[in-house]
Order: structure tokens, then C-alpha cells, then sequence
């Protein structure tokens, strides 16, 4: 039978030393399988999105469904919301998860950041970041994704986890899809 390069080393080919190049073979292929499972889940999350928020033009009432799909359907999360942009400072919009800080300054903390650069920030260990607010004390990485519509920044979409380095750039695109669904579901 053909064997392919993900099955297990025979005697002979340990002997051989082909054991790293199937090690490295099975981890592409776990890797594979991941990434492909969470790229669906986010095709998943934009359809679902997309029928929720469909017929209604409110920010506020969509960020708060938008905010319990997501903590409902993404794993390892303990927070999950909006901070919208108010003369300079983010304000505390709707969320998922325990109570949390109101106001933080743009260019503050992660979520400052985000809002002060306009682009996604992806925080592995939100220990090591400088100025980083601590709202809940089971966080450990963290995502800030800048809500821009108009060319203007509107606010942030804020995902914590207590899970060290839970975000990736799969994340960071697949949550950026959802803000767009989110926009434009409110433009006139
Ligand atoms: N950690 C954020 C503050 C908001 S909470 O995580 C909900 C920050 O550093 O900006």
C-alpha cells in the first residue's frame, strides 16, 4: 500500500533517521487541519452575522449581538465588546463577561492603541505590554481590532482570553470581516 509522508516511521526508516521528516510532516498537517477549522468557523460567524443583523440599522443594538455571537462561538474568550470613540476617549459599548473598565484615553492600553494606530493589535502575553489595563485579572492575551468607518474612527472591538497567545493573524483577519459586516450594517 502507498504510504504517505504523515504516517509513522517503519522500523527500517528509524534506522534510517526519517523520523524528523515525518515529525514535520504531522505537524504541518495538525497545523493544516487547525488553521482550516478556524477559517471555517469564521465563514461560519460572518453568515451568521450577517442574518442577525440584517434589517437593523442601530450601532448599539448590533455591537451588543454582534458581541454575544462571538463570546458564544469562539473558544477560550472571558471578554468580548465595543469601546466607541467619544472626544478622544474610548466609552465602554456593549459586551460579554464581567464588568469592565469605562473609559480609557486614546493611546492608552491596548485598546488605545489600537484606536491610536488604527490597526489591529494581536497582545500574546498582555503582561509584558506597556500600559496594558487590567479589567478582568483572568486575562492573558488579548485583541484589539479599530472600528473605522468613513475614514474615522468610530471605536474598537475588544476580545480577551485567558489562554496565553490566543489570537493569531487568523483572528486578526477573520475578526476584522466581522467589523466590516458590522459597518455596513449600519451605513445608510
Ligand atoms: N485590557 C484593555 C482594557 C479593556 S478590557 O480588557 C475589557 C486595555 O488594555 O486597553
Amino acid at each position: 500500500m502507498p504510504r504517505t509522508e504523515a504516517q509513522p516511521p517503519i522500523d527500517s526508516e528509524r534506522r534510517a533517521g526519517k523520523v524528523e521528516p515525518y515529525r514535520t510532516a504531522l505537524r504541518r498537517s495538525l497545523k493544516n487541519r487547525m488553521s482550516t477549522s478556524k477559517a471555517e468557523l469564521y465563514d461560519q460567524l460572518a453568515t451568521q452575522l450577517s442574518g442577525l443583523l440584517a434589517g437593523e440599522r442601530d450601532l448599539v443594538a448590533n455591537a451588543a449581538n454582534f458581541s454575544s455571537l462571538i463570546f458564544h462561538s469562539l473558544p477560550d474568550l472571558n471578554w468580548a465588546g465595543f469601546y466607541f470613540e467619544k472626544d478622544g476617549e474610548l466609552v465602554l459599548g456593549p459586551f460579554q463577561g464581567k464588568p469592565a473598565c469605562v473609559r480609557i484615553r486614546v493611546g492608552q492600553g491596548v485598546c488605545g492603541a489600537g484606536a491610536a494606530k488604527c490597526e489591529t493589535v494581536i497582545v500574546p502575553n498582555v503582561h509584558e505590554f506597556p500600559g496594558h489595563i487590567a479589567c478582568d485579572s483572568a486575562s492573558n492575551s488579548e485583541i484589539v481590532v479599530p472600528l473605522v468607518k468613513d475614514a474615522r474612527l468610530i471605536g474598537v472591538l475588544d476580545l480577551d482570553s485567558p489562554l496565553p497567545a490566543r489570537f493569531d493573524h487568523q483572528d486578526a483577519r477573520g475578526l476584522e470581516n466581522l467589523v466590516r459586516i458590522l459597518l455596513s450594517s449600519v451605513s445608510s
